[in-house]
């Protein structure tokens, strides 16, 4: 329970207050937007509005066979926020390409809604993080709500296929000339394993192998791999960074989950000595500038936030227990990889939410 207690305000600039409040007001909006969007996605409504020109709610609702009412409210939140357009004149509302393609693109490079799962593991999670704030104790990975690991997934899953195979890879010296003639990648901490199998389907002559310690989200990317009848050149193993096997690896990648391990220099030292002697790290890493100051921007923001509940909150949960956070920057990203051993690391790529670094022996 919080104390009541009187605060002394000091001088209050009511301009100041008044442009406070004003976003204070945007932020609230965008809690309860957030749920709608989910709503939205689950139900299929952006689904049935993309490309379907203006529509009334009684057509939205026909076709999505949702009780117009909900469907009528939930268009006007939705017009309320700029995620539609409201016409008047004819009571209809239309979603514009733009949105749609950020909205309802399942398979396209800025499919959003998944994030909002994220956001809503957190409140489920509300108490665990209250009381780790106290007791400074972690939250394994593992003890969240359901709706993280299947939100993070599917989130990242976007970026991973809009960019990796197109533009990652093949920034980083001579590593798609060595997979298409064979070879074997480690995806550690590989999650669902989305990265790992967008991989194996671009690459069909070489070997895949997918570490991560959580149980369940093994299991999803085994499912995954049977899913896309990939199990023959895919391999996916219950192993933390820091035991994963000797089998030479010609390129080792941490998507999203190096600054999540309570030891990110053991791990990327055990990846420095399972590579093949000409191999590759390739780390993909929450985009990030060195410095607090430089990250004070939304994308800091959504990525501050994860990483005070989520991130911060497993890595203390591990041995060493660093606490990298999600918004590490390069310098710190580069410090991690030289102290495991990687004399040459440079930034390979960039995208507004990514940041790929090469390390080399
Ligand atoms: C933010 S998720 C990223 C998952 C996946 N790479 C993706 O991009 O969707 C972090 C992942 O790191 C895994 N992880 C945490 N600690 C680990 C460790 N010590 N060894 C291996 N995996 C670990 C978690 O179980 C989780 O799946």
């Amino acid at each position: 329970m919080a104390h009541q207690t009187t605060v002394n305000h000091g001088q209050i600039d009511e301009q100041k207050l008044h442009g406070f409040l004003h976003q204070i007001a945007g932020d609230l909006a965008a809690c309860s937007a957030g749920f709608m969007t989910n709503l939205g996605h689950k139900l299929g409504l952006y689904r049935a509005m993309t490309g379907a020109g203006p529509i009334t709610s009684q057509e939205l609702a026909k076709r999505t066979q949702c009780h117009e009412r909900y469907t009528r409210e939930w268009l006007n939140s939705q017009a309320a926020g700029g995620y539609v357009e409201y016409l008047p004149a004819t009571q209809q509302y239309y979603l514009p390409p733009e949105q749609a393609l950020v909205l309802a693109d399942e398979n396209g490079p800025c499919f959003f809604p998944p994030a909002l799962e994220v956001s809503a593991s957190m409140w489920f999670d509300e108490d665990k993080i209250l009381h780790a704030f106290k007791n400074g104790a972690g939250i394994p990975w593992g003890a969240h709500n359901g709706r993280l690991f299947c939100g993070v997934a599917a989130f990242f899953r976007s970026g991973y296929a809009a960019n990796l195979v197109q533009n990652w890879l093949p920034s980083l010296e001579g590593v798609c000339e060595k997979l298409q003639q064979g070879g074997k990648v480690a995806d550690i901490g590989c999650g669902y394993g989305h990265s790992t199998l967008i991989m194996a389907k671009a690459f069909p002559n070489a070997k895949f192998y997918g570490f991560d310690t959580h149980e369940e989200s093994i299991a999803a990317a085994r499912a995954n791999a049977e899913a896309e009848g990939l199990t023959n050149r895919v391999e996916f193993h219950v192993t933390s960074g820091k035991e994963v096997p000797d089998l030479q690896f010609d390129l080792v990648c941490f998507f999203d989950c190096l600054h999540d391990l309570g030891d990110p220099i053991g791990a990327a030292a055990r990846a420095r000595q399972i590579l093949a002697q000409d191999g590759t790290l390739m780390l993909v890493e929450p985009f990030a500038n060195d410095k607090v100051e430089e990250n004070l921007n939304p994308v800091g923001r959504i990525y501050y936030s994860a990483s005070t509940a989520l991130c911060c909150a497993h890595s203390l949960s591990e041995e060493v227990g660093l606490a990298l956070g999600a918004q590490a920057g390069e310098q710190r990203l580069g410090a991690v990889l030289r102290d495991a051993g990687f004399k040459h690391v440079r930034r390979a790529a960039e995208t507004p939410f990514n940041i790929i670094l090469e390390a080399r022996p």
